[in-house]
């Protein structure tokens, strides 16, 4: 792939169907052999499920092969799934690690050189063009969200500015100064962002930024409605996870906006049925797993990543599957008197609550043998005390009728709820 001087598509992005599903296998056979013959647990586990990377002739046969978990990863820790010495490993990454050890993940030259290919590529579908400024207020450090937009940035050839998380106030600032075009960031770091020019006087709208690349959390359609409305920008997704490479394993096109292509000549993406491990026809929903295609030190086979999502088909971008917003995680999931729920469900509903801003949380208690959860959101800046009251019992009324669940609502002041410096915490576990 060469790097992007104009507007046109790079090679790959204009393959015809049939010719990526080829470059595909063919890349898939390269992978399984170089998971075997290099990582002692994959080829453990294919050898326990009786297939060898020689079975698979066609890549519906991936699905005969053993799939990779977020534990297998950790029983590897540090380097264990690295398939190449260590003195090829060029940088390593790891996740947050706020459950046990770490996962670790690392790349090599090539590597890095692809996952900024697909992050400039992403940039260029999500409006970004060479000569733009553009501000990464995503993390820097062992996140991948920070350093992977940064470098693929570069690679578009644009002009970083590599603001990370935190600060908040001078990052405004910088953004007054500097006069980025694109911002990179969490959607709900984002929010924060807004709310701290509205709070020195600027109005939102009036910034040279013109697109927001949002992602490492979920959000809604009703979230990009407050954001574009509030800035006056295009707000698009961006999804990856650390495990596959980091930011830029699929991305929302703005001439679209219906969801993520997914670069599939580097991920192959297969849905699962979360209970029977089938994988799922195109349209259905479930759990979201990828194989690498090209990786060298880290070769990922059939990852669960736990997001839940369907596969469509390609429309920007036609030979590419796009995959549906990410509306939660399994993780995520919460169960109230029997009923699941996701955040996103509960974001979907505050932001159509008059009233209410889009900050909330969910905080979790037990009543005897019983969970009881509260939604806590903020009033708008200026709402009455009768709004308030009124916007408490929508609340509670929309989340019953929508969801079927009875959760308490409690209003609280504008500026009282923890905010974002990068992926949100949305519930707090109260149940001692
Ligand atoms: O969050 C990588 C990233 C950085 C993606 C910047 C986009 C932008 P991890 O920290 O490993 O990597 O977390 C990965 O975050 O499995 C999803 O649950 C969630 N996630 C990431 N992007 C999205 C998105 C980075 N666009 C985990 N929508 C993933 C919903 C997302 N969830």
């Amino acid at each position: 792939m060469t790097p992007q001087v104009n507007d046109a598509l790079d090679e790959n992005e204009q393959l015809k169907a049939d010719e990526l599903r080829a470059l595909q296998l063919d890349r898939l056979r390269t992978t399984l052999h170089r998971a075997y013959e290099h990582v002692p647990l994959y080829r453990r586990k294919f050898d326990a499920a009786g297939i060898h990377p020689d079975d698979c002739r066609s890549l519906s046969d991936l699905s005969r092969f053993p799939c990779t978990t977020k534990a297998d990863l950790r029983e590897a820790y540090p380097f264990g799934m690295f398939a190449v010495p260590m003195e090829q490993v060029r940088r390593l990454h790891a996740s947050s690690g706020t459950t046990g050890r770490p996962t670790v993940v690392g790349y090599t030259d090539g590597d890095l050189s692809t996952w900024a290919d697909l992050v400039a590529r992403s940039i260029r579908a999500a409006g970004g063009r060479p000569g733009d400024k553009v501000h990464v207020a995503y993390g820097y450090g062992l996140f991948t969200g920070g350093l992977g937009a940064h470098y693929g940035a570069e690679r578009l050839g644009c002009t970083v500015i590599p603001a990370s998380g935190g600060m908040t106030a001078r990052q405004v600032q910088l953004i007054q100064d500097f006069r980025p075009e694109v911002i990179m960031v969490t959607p709900s770091y984002l929010l924060t962002l807004i709310d701290e020019f509205e709070a020195q006087g600027i109005d939102p709208r009036s910034t040279s930024l013109r697109t927001a690349i949002l992602g490492a959390e979920p959000w809604t359609e009703e979230m990009r409605r407050e954001i574009e409305g509030r800035l006056a920008i295009n707000a698009v997704d961006i999804y990856g996870l650390s495990e596959v490479i980091g930011p830029g394993v699929a991305q929302e096109c703005v001439e679209t906006k219906d969801g993520l292509h997914i670069w599939e000549d580097h991920f192959y993406p297969e849905v699962l049925d979360p209970l029977t491990d089938e994988v799922l026809p195109e349209g259905e929903t479930g759990e979201l797993t990828f194989t690498s295609l090209t990786k060298e030190a880290m070769p990922v086979i059939r990852y669960r990543t736990r997001d839940l999502t369907r596969l469509l088909p390609g429309t920007a971008r036609p030979a590419f599957r796009r995959m549906e917003k990410i509306t939660g995680r399994s993780d995520d999931m919460l169960i109230i008197r029997g009923v699941n729920l996701y955040p996103t469900q509960i974001e979907e509903i505050v932001l159509r609550t008059d009233q209410l801003a889009p900050h909330f949380q969910l905080r979790l208690t037990r009543e005897g043998r019983l969970d009881r959860l509260t939604v806590r959101a903020e009033a708008r800046p200026g709402a009455l005390p009768q709004q308030r009251a009124a916007a408490a019992a929508e609340l509670v009324r929309a989340v019953k009728d929508h969801i079927g669940v009875t959760v308490a609502a409690e209003v609280v002041d504008p500026e009282t709820l923890e905010r974002s410096v990068g992926k949100i915490r949305r519930v707090v576990d109260d149940r001692g």
